[in-house]
């Protein structure tokens, strides 16, 4: 849901505004990574020494992406005057809301 909202959202509005985009490529990226190793870890039959390691590796993934969401591109939507962060974040949260509906009707 975290990176659903922030690739319909966040990203493509960010895109429209700053020059330098590689990292919101990345952060795509990143993203991919995670929702792939969380599908390997949900297809997993039993626990073991590959379950443990993906699930490490994916704790490492998600710290990493955070701090590159916290330290780098945060500030970056912050100082982007065309941003309307605060019309945004309603934007945001209603997806979410949304998102959170289908999930609970699946
Ligand atoms: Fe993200």
């Amino acid at each position: 849901m975290h990176a659903q909202i922030e690739e319909e959202i966040f990203y493509p509005a960010l895109r429209a505004v700053i020059k330098d985009t590689d990292l919101l490529a990345e952060a795509e990226v990143e993203h991919a990574s995670a929702k792939d190793l969380i599908a390997q870890i949900r297809a997993m039959d039993e626990p073991g020494e590959m379950f443990d390691a993906k699930v490490t590796v994916l704790g490492e993934y998600i710290d990493h992406h955070v701090k590159e969401e916290r330290n780098e591109i945060f500030p970056k939507a912050r100082s982007a005057r065309k941003l309307d962060l605060v019309a945004m974040r309603e934007q945001l949260m209603q997806r979410r809301e949304e998102l959170m509906g289908e999930t609970a009707e699946a």
